[in-house]
């Protein structure tokens, strides 16, 4: 181990109170100069430390660094390989050509900023620097192509616990994925599946993640302020985005694990923010047809009852919450 390494290790055990300079030089058995340096690489990289005269260093409230040795400092989860990316185009585009070349299960991208973000129905996916994480996973299940909507469902769950195991919101579910804090959709979910045409099983499957943890530095584009929000509000959480990437992750694999118990229905109906709202069905190319949502099945499919009375289940699709002044 590098002494920038073992340096922010012991940064790492010691948030609560300051580290002298010396004290760091004396465990490490390196000179004062040296882990003069190491801080000042720690902070070239990004890491936000906080140094008094007389007391030392520590990590401050504020650094927030994606890093693979960060979110393995709090995954729990075995069995994942993990590749963190300052910036990438989009890592379900990548995950995508790895998985073509036979990538195992479990490899994880994870990246800081996403140039060509992807989002569902061809749309793009905005995400900054700094201000979220954007992740994807590689599954390989035995599923037959029709169950495989359920993973993106448990994805849905284990983000929003994720999220509320971080700070004190409630994050609610749009039907199929997005997360909703507040009103503002602040997490997209975007699975791709490769399927077997001969047996309908499913070869892999992608679940990628986008989570905007802050305001962007150049806050939202004009076009998504009224629709996008961020998890987190101003108030410092240290690492947050590695703890953010390692509990999503433990949570979509331990729900994976145990895919066929559905026992996180219950809990993915709960937060369904469209259940006994108005609600436009949206499809491509067509008027938004009003209906009100009335229940999930077991396989996510939305029941709904259109204006003229008729029952429909959508299997797949968008819908939104129609806004009050459009209700009647
Ligand atoms: C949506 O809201 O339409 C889905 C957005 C999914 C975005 C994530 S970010 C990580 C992964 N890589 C992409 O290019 N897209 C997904």
């Amino acid at each position: 181990m590098t002494t920038k390494d073992a340096i922010l290790d012991l940064l790492w055990q010691n948030t609560d109170t300051y580290v002298s300079g010396a004290a760091l030089a004396k465990t490490l058995g390196v000179s004062r100069t040296a882990v003069w340096k190491a801080i000042e690489q720690l902070r070239e990289d990004g890491y936000s430390i906080d140094s008094v005269t007389n007391k030392g260093y520590r990590l401050s409230s504020e650094s927030d660094v994606l890093s693979e040795s960060g979110v393995r400092k709090y995954l729990g989860a075995e069995g994942l390989k993990l590749l963190v990316y300052p910036s990438i185009s989009s890592t379900n585009t990548l995950l995508k050509s790895l998985a073509e070349e036979g990538a195992e299960e479990g490899l994880c991208l994870i990246a800081g900023e996403q140039t060509a973000g992807r989002g569902r129905r061809g749309r793009s996916f905005y995400s900054p620097p700094n201000s979220g994480i954007y992740m994807s996973v590689l599954l390989r299940p035995a599923l037959q192509a029709v169950d495989a909507t359920s993973i993106t469902a448990c994805a849905a769950v284990a983000v929003a616990e994720a999220i509320e195991g971080l700070a004190p919101v409630n994050a609610e579910i749009k039907w199929v994925n997005d997360i909703y804090i507040e009103g503002k959709k602040v997490c997209g979910i975007l699975t791709e599946a490769s399927l077997d045409c001969e047996n309908g099983q499913v070869n892999y499957l992608i679940v990628g993640i986008g989570i905007n943890t802050r305001v962007p530095d150049s806050d939202f584009p004009e076009e998504l302020k009224s629709i996008a929000g961020s998890a987190f509000g101003e108030k410092p959480i240290r690492e947050l985005r590695c703890r953010l990437a390692a509990g999503v992750l433990d949570r979509l694999m331990s729900y994976y694990g145990r895919l066929t118990d559905r026992e996180w229905f219950e809990e993915y109906r709960q937060r369904s923010m469209v259940l006994g709202q108005p609600i436009n069905i949206l499809s491509p190319g067509r008027e938004p047809e009003k209906a009100v949502a009335l229940d999930l099945d077991r396989d996510f499919a939305l029941i709904v009852r259109t204006e003229d009375g008729e029952l429909r289940r959508l299997n797949s699709g968008e819908v939104s919450i129609r806004p009050r002044e459009e209700r009647e």
